[in-house]
């Protein structure tokens, strides 16, 4: 699979159609990421499966290749097999990790495994200035030196040590990063104020399966022993509750019927909560659930935060929903301060939002009209393309190769599902 590296692909959509039928949702972005990293604590072959055919899996097979490690990736079973060495090279350079925020998953257990890291400081999304700063804080309480030189953070350690660390604020990637350089730390760490998301439980599960003791997982306070080995392991991927709150506002907004196999709904509570208020009518089963509108959403408010709150990935989606609902909502951010630089876009396709700092006031309104609008981020661009479902006429959503970081086959899905939609993959100017 080619990684897209532009402002590439274009989604055309013409609005207006009911979505029907069932998805299918596999592991998710957040977690395969983290876990391919978690692969590094441990010399020998792991294995993940339930991996989604997204772009960003094959920038950090590359990096861990880089690395040392040998990574097959078979698509279309959705399996990852990443071989590695006793011996590790640690450096993630800045060609990949700028592409890439999430490579920042390497530098705990780089640390951990050689005693030493250098990676470059990452860009990834355009949705604020998100800090690094409880990482490396974090890190040095374990007894690491960490300097930022000519754009590489250089982390190195003569033995990491166990330590209690009161983070914050419940940073997903802070947490990710003291989990996986505590494992083979020695002694106890404890990490308050843990992010508690359920790909944090994920990750803590597939160490815990590679030998790591970890107790507390799904809390907030993580209390982890060090140990002197993992060793490696085969293990599934967490369902992507992104994508799957994705397609439930897809059914929601064009007040259709989808059923969403492969997700588990009780990692969206809130968000199917808030659709039930919009009007939706939810069924939730074991692998999956199924959501269906049979008239206009009604407006509903919105404040993010920290798993179990409402996740901010799903505040670009909701955002759309409340564009074509009936009366006003109040959307808070409180996570990332650029997320609403999207609801620019979402005029242009005639919504009525004010935004004011952390606050966006939506006035529903009764009929978007579709043009060509640009998507800034993964996210902001799954808020478009839900706004395109429904927009009169044409919407052409640019700069698709964002939308590739989070979603395998949105055409492909969208159009079983009955949209007007086709892709073009020249760059656009
Ligand atoms: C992860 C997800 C992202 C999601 C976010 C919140 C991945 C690859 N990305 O991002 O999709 O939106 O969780 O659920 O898993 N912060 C600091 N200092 C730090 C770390 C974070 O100030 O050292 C701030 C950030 O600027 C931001 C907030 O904390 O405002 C949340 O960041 P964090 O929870 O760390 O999110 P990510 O791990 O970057």
């Amino acid at each position: 699979m080619e990684a897209h590296t532009g402002d590439q692909g274009t989604l055309s959509l013409t609005g207006g159609q009911r979505l029907h039928g069932s998805v299918s949702v596999r592991g998710a972005k957040n977690s395969v990421l983290k876990l391919m990293a978690a692969a590094l604590l441990a010399p020998g072959t792991s294995t993940l499966t339930n991996v989604p055919a997204i772009v960003d899996v094959e920038i950090m097979a590359e990096l861990l290749r880089r690395l040392g490690c040998t990574v097959t990736w078979d698509t279309t079973a959705g399996v990852v097999e990443i071989k590695v060495p006793e011996r590790l090279d640690h450096r993630a350079d800045y060609d990949l990790v700028r592409r890439m925020r999430a490579s920042i998953c390497v530098l705990g257990p780089l640390v951990s495994r050689c005693g030493e890291a250098d990676v470059a400081m990452p860009g990834g999304d355009n949705i604020g200035s998100r800090g690094l700063d409880l990482h490396i804080e974090g890190l040095r309480r374990m007894g690491v030196d960490v300097v930022n030189e000519h754009g590489y953070l250089v982390a190195t350690s003569a033995q990491l040590t166990g330590a209690d660390v009161w983070l914050d604020f419940p940073s997903v990637g802070a947490t990710e990063t003291l989990v996986m350089a505590a494992v083979l730390a020695q002694g106890r760490s404890t990490i308050d104020n843990a992010a508690r998301e359920p790909e944090i439980v994920d990750i803590c599960s597939m160490l815990i399966e590679m030998g790591a003791q970890i107790d507390g997982v799904s809390t907030s306070t993580l209390v982890i022993d060090g140990v002197p080995e993992l060793h490696p392991v085969t293990h599934r991927t967490v369902p992507d509750r992104i994508v799957a709150g994705t397609w439930a506002v897809a059914a929601a907004i064009t007040q259709g019927r989808v059923e969403v196999l492969g997700a588990d709904p009780a990692h969206l509570t809130l968000a199917l909560d808030k659709l039930r208020s919009a009007g939706a009518s939810i069924e939730e089963r074991s692998d999956g659930f199924v959501v269906e509108m049979s008239d206009r959403p009604r407006a509903v408010d919105i404040v993010t935060l920290p798993y179990p709150g409402f996740p901010t990935d799903l505040q670009p989606q909701f955002i759309a929903l409340n564009a074509i609902a009936d009366g006003a909502a109040l959307v808070t951010e409180n996570l990332f301060e650029a997320r609403f630089r999207f609801v620019r876009e979402l005029a242009r396709l005639g919504a009525d939002v004010q935004t004011d700092g952390h606050h966006a006031l939506i006035r529903g309104r009764t009929s978007l009209s579709g043009a060509p609008v640009e998507a800034t981020d993964i996210r902001a661009g799954a808020g478009l393309v839900l706004a395109g479902l429904v927009a009169q006429g044409r919407t052409d959503v640019f700069g698709v190769d964002h939308i590739d970081r989070g979603y395998a086959g949105l055409v492909e899905d969208l159009q079983a599902l009955g949209a007007t939609v086709t892709r073009t993959d020249e760059p656009s100017s």
